[in-house]
């Protein structure tokens, strides 16, 4: 097995998809507002190290008229390691991979540690701003989830409620501050993780086999029912009504829905894998694609005891994946929703 490697930009092709699908849907319907005014401002809401941002970059400024200044700010959590981002940022301007038709105006970058649940950037500051697959991230976790990995594998009743709640507050909170930074005719696209049906929401597949692997661990002894019920995936999976609830009568949200899609683009490892039938390659990509993203929220979930069970559980993970590569599929089932002051 290879080494497992935390480098996002260079394990987030699944993302990368989304980012594909998102930027065709810039270039319909992306409409440029800011020649009169000048300047542009772009806010790229949960960046992480920048690679899946270079094709979203390029869709909008390639239709961009504005002759002064742009500024990319790129915003993530604190502890995301930005110099990664503006490193990925800068190496594709040099390498002129980055379209940049600012007549004489220059391109900003500009980074921001803090969490988009609250306003990171000016009132009335920001031409365009788009969020890739972050949104699902929840900050707070009300319950465990006994028996999965998702919330949304939970019955009907109390927890899923207590679940369900957080993910709506998270959603409202999210739009109030997006509305608050927008300028007046400013467009902002989210685009994030979608629930369907009950089996049809991102990555079902890879949640529920990497909890078969933990379950094995627990009959084997190797972690116990505490630690087993504890791990879960801090993440949202939403429904058309649930994205579209905030913009109903009656709510403090006032940014116009321009469109709403769903899509599922082909997983690229899978895609390679069929070609190429090298199933230890396609267990390293998604094991590696699964650990950047979730390594962390389980650490912090089982605490000390982390280091010891998620040692085996990667390596047991990468295991599962290489003997049974079509039980796995990392496609992305994603919304795209675009907005507009
Ligand atoms: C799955 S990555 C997506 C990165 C990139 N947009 C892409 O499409 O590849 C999710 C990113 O959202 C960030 N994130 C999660 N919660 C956040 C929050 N509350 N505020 C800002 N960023 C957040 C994570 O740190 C991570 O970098």
């Amino acid at each position: 097995m290879e080494h497992m490697d935390l480098d996002y930009n260079l394990y987030s092709k699944a993302q990368a998809t989304a980012g594909r699908q998102a930027c065709q849907l810039i270039g319909e319907h992306f409409t440029d507002v800011t020649e009169a005014r000048g300047d542009l401002s772009i806010a790229d809401y949960g960046c992480s190290g920048g690679a899946n941002s270079i094709p979203i970059l390029n869709a909008v400024l390639s239709k961009v008229r504005c002759s002064g200044d742009i500024t990319l700010c790129m915003v993530d959590l604190p502890d995301n390691d930005f110099t990664i981002t503006t490193k990925t940022i800068q190496t594709a301007i040099e390498k002129g991979e980055l379209v940049h038709r600012v007549g004489d105006g220059n391109l900003k970058v500009v980074t921001v540690g803090k969490s988009f649940y609250h306003q990171v950037l000016p009132t009335m500051s920001v031409d365009f701003g788009y969020s890739l697959v972050s949104v699902n991230c929840m900050e707070v976790i009300p319950c465990p989830i006994p028996g999965s990995l998702c919330h949304t594998d939970l019955p009907e009743g109390p927890d899923r409620k207590s679940w369900e709640t957080i993910a709506e507050n998270s959603w409202n909170t999210f739009l109030r501050h997006r509305q608050n930074e927008l300028k007046i005719g400013g467009q902002m696209h989210v685009s994030g993780n979608a629930y369907l049906e009950k089996d049809e929401f991102t990555w079902c597949n890879i949640m529920r086999n990497a909890y078969t692997v933990f379950e094995a661990m627990f009959n084997e002894g190797k972690i116990t029912r505490e630690e087993l019920d504890k791990l879960i995936v801090p993440t949202t999976f939403r429904s058309r009504e649930e994205i579209l609830k905030p913009f109903k009568e009656n709510s403090d949200i006032h940014l116009k829905v321009e469109s709403l899609s769903f899509n599922k683009p082909p997983c690229l490892y899978y895609e390679e894998y069929l070609r190429t039938k090298d199933s230890e390659k396609y267990a390293t990509n998604v094991s590696n694609s699964f650990k950047n993203v979730f390594n962390n929220s389980f650490i912090k979930l089982l605490a000390s005891n982390s280091g010891r069970i998620l040692d085996e559980f990667w390596l047991r993970f990468h295991a599962f994946v290489a003997e049974q590569p079509e039980k796995i599929d990392m496609g992305l089932l994603q919304f795209h929703l675009i907005l507009r002051k």
